[in-house]
């Protein structure tokens, strides 16, 4: 008998692999992120298609501007052609599109096409896409503390009043209940400190395939496998 797939609420995935992917093919690396780039519209459909709700991907991280400078703006022309080219479907699909991250070190065009799909979109409830770009777990949980630290000084809070419920909503993911699966494409078994405080009891998912070549059948061999899994949070079962 085939048992009923579980679908998790929200997903978060690290699309890894696109270097590797082109370097196979002799291709250069930033082919690679071509590629991969448009893989990620299709994984959205899919995934709302499933019944997950929230799909957040980490697309940069604070550490990805050490790569050359020249990979760096290729990579960024991909992903503002996506960002470009994406407001109709998202409006289609009703989904609400929301970028993640440190957001400061952007050029100017790109900052206002994230301003306007994440307007435009606001009000999309079918789905909530989170791009984590510029983004690192430690820089979130920093930010978060920064934050509640001027909130302390103003007056607005109170050091007695940060508890774990408090503290999550100063988190770039905000009131967005933590991933209950991660995947993380490409081999690599790591979290490459994407987000640290809200995977604290996500199922992992590991696939040796390269980001590019995660397709629909992929996604969906990653929720059977977490349908299999047992979540204890600590608990005995
Ligand atoms: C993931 O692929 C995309 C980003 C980190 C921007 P990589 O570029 O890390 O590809 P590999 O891991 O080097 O193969
Ligand atoms: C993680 O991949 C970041 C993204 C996928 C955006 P990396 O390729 O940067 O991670 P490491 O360096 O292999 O840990
Ligand atoms: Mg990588």
């Amino acid at each position: 008998m085939k048992t009923k797939i579980k679908v998790p609420h929200h997903v978060a995935i690290i699309m890894d692999g696109n270097g590797r992917w082109a370097k196979k093919r002799g291709l250069p690396r930033t082919a690679g992120h071509g590629k991969g780039v448009k893989r990620v519209k299709e994984i959205v459909k899919e995934a709302k298609n499933i019944g997950i709700k929230v799909l957040t991907v980490f697309a940069f991280s604070t550490e990805n501007w050490l790569r050359p400078k020249k990979e760096i703006n290729i990579l960024f022309t991909f992903l503002s052609n996506f960002l470009n080219t994406y407001e109709k479907e998202l409006m289609e699909e009703g989904i609400c599109l929301r970028i993640i991250g440190r957001k400061s070190n952007f050029d100017k065009k790109i900052l206002k096409k994230m301003a306007e799909l994440e307007e435009a979109t606001k009000n999309n409830k079918n789905f909530i896409f989170n791009v984590a770009l510029d983004y690192g777990g430690r820089w979130d949980i920093l930010n978060a503390v920064n934050t509640i630290v001027g909130n302390c000084n103003d007056k607005k809070s109170i050091p007695e009043a940060i508890d774990e419920d408090y503290f999550r909503n100063f988190l770039a993911l905000g009131e967005i209940s933590d991933p209950e699966l991660l995947i993380r494409t490409s081999g690599e078994q790591r979290i490459s400190n994407f987000l640290l405080w809200n995977l604290a009891y996500s199922e992992l998912y590991f696939t040796p395939l390269a980001w590019p070549d995660f397709d629909k059948k992929q996604l969906h061999l990653a929720i059977e496998a977490y349908s299999h899994r047992q979540r204890r949070f600590g608990g005995a079962n």
